[in-house]
């Protein structure tokens, strides 16, 4: 049987807390079959204080904000999803994620589903013991730096197929497709291009750039997904005296960037040694990404000063 990763924890589902194992769904589920689901995910970090969510307020906005995106009419609110994801965690001790997913269980045969109840379920795990540590083969350690390629020919962040914004199962697939042609080629990661030909994000991080000149740059927020660490490290930045530049970026000025690194729930603040085998920069990690780095790890311990309130104590 394929990776169930039958754990003892328990799953918060509309209300109620259910065994990991129970918390299923039919395989003819419309969110299944048509992608529909919706999520988020953010880190529960070890603190002096003890757990500490990341920015809860900030996802569980994002989630309402992805389900208003796809048309899921969600029951709850903001204050609620809150407290049941606070609820979550203090259930599961030791749990390092959160995730939180909103979809329609029910059987459907149509796109649109007529059954229009969403679900919503919150699981709090730790993703290397309760679920990486189950599967039949471990994935390769993961570096402190990658080797990035350049996905040119699918335009996966599109506006005019599914916001980029909308952070939903469909928006996955060509992520899928692309990374997996690109860890065959001997690759770590990849980078997306919108319709425009600009640099957008990978399949599920997003990118900064320094530039020749020495400026630091994303792509617009409107073209990609709103990650979080991408706002919080725009917000680091700025305390550091740092300007970001939240500007279109060409491809080919990643062949003179001085920088580049991708930034994610799980991968931080993460450095790119080369784009398509063309090493970047003089020095990877280069001065930005590491101090960047350094101030984001400060901030999920609660002890940037300043940003303390990014988290939220079980
Ligand atoms: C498409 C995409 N871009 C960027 C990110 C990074 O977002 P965050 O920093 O909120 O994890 C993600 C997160 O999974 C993503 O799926």
């Amino acid at each position: 049987m394929q990776n169930q990763a039958v754990v003892d924890r328990t799953i918060w589902l509309d209300g109620q807390f259910v065994p990991w194992k129970d918390a299923t769904v039919h395989v003819l589920s419309h969110s299944l079959q048509r992608g529909s689901l919706v999520f988020d995910y953010t880190g529960v970090h070890q603190t002096a204080r003890g757990p500490g969510i990341f920015r809860l307020d900030v996802h569980v906005k994002r989630l309402l904000h992805s389900c208003e995106l796809m048309g899921l009419p969600i029951a709850y609110g903001q204050a609620e999803i809150e407290a049941a994801i606070l609820e979550t965690v203090r259930h599961n001790p030791g749990a390092r994620a959160v995730k939180a997913s909103a979809y329609y269980a029910s059987v459907e045969v149509d796109v649109v589903p007529i059954d229009q109840r969403v679900s919503l379920a919150i699981a709090a795990y730790d993703p290397t013991a309760d679920i990486l540590g189950h599967l039949p083969a471990q994935p390769r350690p993961r570096a402190s730096t990658v080797r990035l390629w350049l996905e040119k020919k699918t335009h996966q962040r599109r506006e005019d197929i599914v916001s980029p914004q909308a952070k939903v199962s469909a928006n996955y697939a060509s992520g899928m497709m692309a990374k997996s042609r690109a860890l065959k080629a001997g690759f770590d990661e990849v980078l997306f291009v919108n319709e425009d030909d600009q640099l957008a994000e990978g399949p599920t991080t997003n990118l900064f750039v320094v530039d020749a000149t020495g400026r630091l740059r994303t792509p617009p927020e409107k073209r990609v997904l709103q990650g979080v660490t991408r706002q919080s490290v725009i917000e680091l930045a700025a305390a550091d005296g740092i300007p970001v530049d939240e500007s279109d970026i060409a491809p080919r000025e990643l062949i003179t960037a001085r920088e580049v690194f991708l930034t994610g729930t799980t991968a931080g603040v993460l450095p790119a040694e080369s784009v398509d085998g063309r090493p970047v920069g003089d020095v990877c990690p280069g001065p930005i990404a590491t101090r960047l780095g350094d101030h984001l790890r400060l901030a999920l311990k609660g002890e940037a000063p300043g940003f303390e309130h990014w988290l939220t104590y079980v």
